[in-house]
């Protein structure tokens, strides 16, 4: 039986890069897990005010982590941390208060960026933001995959030969600690 994985995308935008890993992501992966590539389009804003009533769009993302053996977030970086529709989602399904669906799910983070850099400030912001709500985190290997631009053919599937081997190598590394985890 595989492992069941959600993996969150940061990015909202059609061509984006961070969904091309994602879902090449869900390629690459041993198939010891199976990855579920979720996008955040049309995610309620959380609000305080309707948590007694939570809008069916928060309790389906809840459900589905809360079905999930582990979760990985894949993010771009936006001004040096992750993007508002990334920490939106987090708020949705931190809540109710101590229950929060990322309980006691291992964590991967996945940073990335056109540029230089490969995102490794909003990989470290998601350092700081989860830890008191989900389970532990992968801390080695870390990735942060930069200069993502040129990584892909034009029907959006990766090419670039180096970032494979460092997603298959992370992914080997997850599905160990998941493993490990989930006894
Ligand atoms: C960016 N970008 C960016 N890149 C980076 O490496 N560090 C940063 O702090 C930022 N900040 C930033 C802010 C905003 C509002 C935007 C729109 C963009 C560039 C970003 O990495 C690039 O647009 C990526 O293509 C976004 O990821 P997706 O949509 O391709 O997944």
């Amino acid at each position: 039986m595989a492992y069941s994985i959600v993996a969150l995308v940061g990015s909202l935008r059609k061509e984006s890069f961070t969904l091309k890993i994602a879902n090449a992501m869900a390629k690459l992966a041993p198939s010891s897990l199976k990855l579920e590539v979720v996008t955040l389009h049309g995610l309620s804003f959380f609000n305080q005010d309707l948590e007694a009533n939570p809008p069916a769009d928060w309790l389906a993302l809840r459900e589905k982590i809360q079905a999930a053996n582990g979760v990985l977030f894949v993010t771009p970086e936006y001004n040096r941390s992750i993007p508002g529709v990334l920490k939106n989602a987090i708020d949705v399904a931190s809540r109710p208060y101590g229950k929060s669906s990322f309980l006691g799910k291992p964590v991967g983070i996945v940073s990335n960026s056109p540029g230089p850099l490969g995102g490794i400030a909003a990989a470290k912001h998601l350092q700081n933001i989860l830890p008191g709500i989900c389970g532990p985190i992968l801390g080695q290997p870390e990735i942060y995959l930069n200069a993502v631009g040129d990584a892909f053919d034009e029907k959006g599937e990766l090419t670039k030969e180096s970032l494979k081997t460092v997603l298959e190598q992370y992914l080997a590394a997850f599905a160990a600690f998941v493993e490990r985890q989930s006894r």
